[in-house]
């Protein structure tokens, strides 16, 4: 039915390392290809990607003038305006920085009225400005192996909908609200299969806190109990790990190690 593929591993000393590495993933994109369409991830991890690209951009290595990027996820329901969204997280870690234009610029509308419309909407607009050149994405905490908000139950032929959020991601995600019984209890995800239509997909992830995860998604079977194993399904996959997300990995991998 689907096609199984060998991801590449790529196993970096240092947090700061993957940070630099995915960055520079993401600007020989565009400039590959002025016109890239990306999809950009959220969270703890891609901090010091964005840093990093908002420092390659000021040094003028980068234009994003013809850049167009979808978020990977928003939660829901949430105004744009509070302090932990997705939208106010990207503009604070990169939109402010760089000159993507607004226009080009989508995120899923964590304030509509109905999830089901606004998926329905967000999912025909990466249909139309598609396809993405280059997803990158974190991987989810403990055992929900997420890739955007696809939670475990998650489908390979899924699409951007609504998804309620695994009690682990709850609990992992609220230490970005001041007061936890903010947290939305659902979120608007692109979906498994918007994810594998990208050309390329780079998963970061760093820290031990993240070695079950990845040792998971590398070697079970591809199933929707580990949403990041459909990764496997796709033939331009690279996980791009430090030590701590990599420690869990034997033999097979070792030899990638730098
Ligand atoms: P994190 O989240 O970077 O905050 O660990 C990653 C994710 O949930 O995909």
């Amino acid at each position: 039915m689907y096609q199984e593929f060998t991801p590449e591993v790529l196993v970096l000393p240092t947090p700061k390392d993957v940070d630099r590495y995915a960055a520079g993933c993401v600007i020989a994109q565009i400039n590959g290809k002025h016109d890239s369409v990306l999809t950009l991830p959220t969270g703890a991890t891609p901090q010091g990607m964005y840093e990093r690209l908002v420092q390659l951009f000021k040094q003028g290595q980068v234009d994003f003038s013809r850049v167009t990027t979808f978020n990977l996820d928003e939660y829901f329901p949430i105004p744009e305006s509070h302090p932990a969204s997705y939208a106010e997280y990207m503009k604070t870690h990169f939109f402010r920085h760089v000159n993507v234009p607004s226009s080009n610029i989508y995120l899923p509308n964590g304030q509509a009225e109905s999830a089901h419309t606004e998926a329905t909407r967000f999912d025909r607009l990466i249909q139309q400005r598609g396809p993405v050149d280059l997803a990158v994405l974190g991987i989810g905490p403990g055992k929900t192996c997420h890739i955007g908000f696809n939670e475990r139950g998650s489908q390979v032929d899924s699409r951007t909908r609504y998804m309620p959020l695994d009690p682990q991601t709850r609990e992992a995600n609220a230490v970005f609200f001041k007061d936890p019984n903010e947290m939305p209890v659902g979120s608007i995800t692109q979906g498994i299969r918007n994810i594998l239509e990208a050309q390329r997909i780079l998963l970061i992830a760093k820290g031990e806190r993240k070695a079950w995860g990845i040792k998971r998604s590398l070697t079970c079977k591809p199933s929707s109990d580990v949403p990041a194993s459909f990764l496997r399904f796709h033939p331009d996959v690279c996980f791009i790990l430090d030590e701590g997300a990599a420690e869990l990995l034997r033999s097979k991998y070792i030899a990638l190690k730098k």
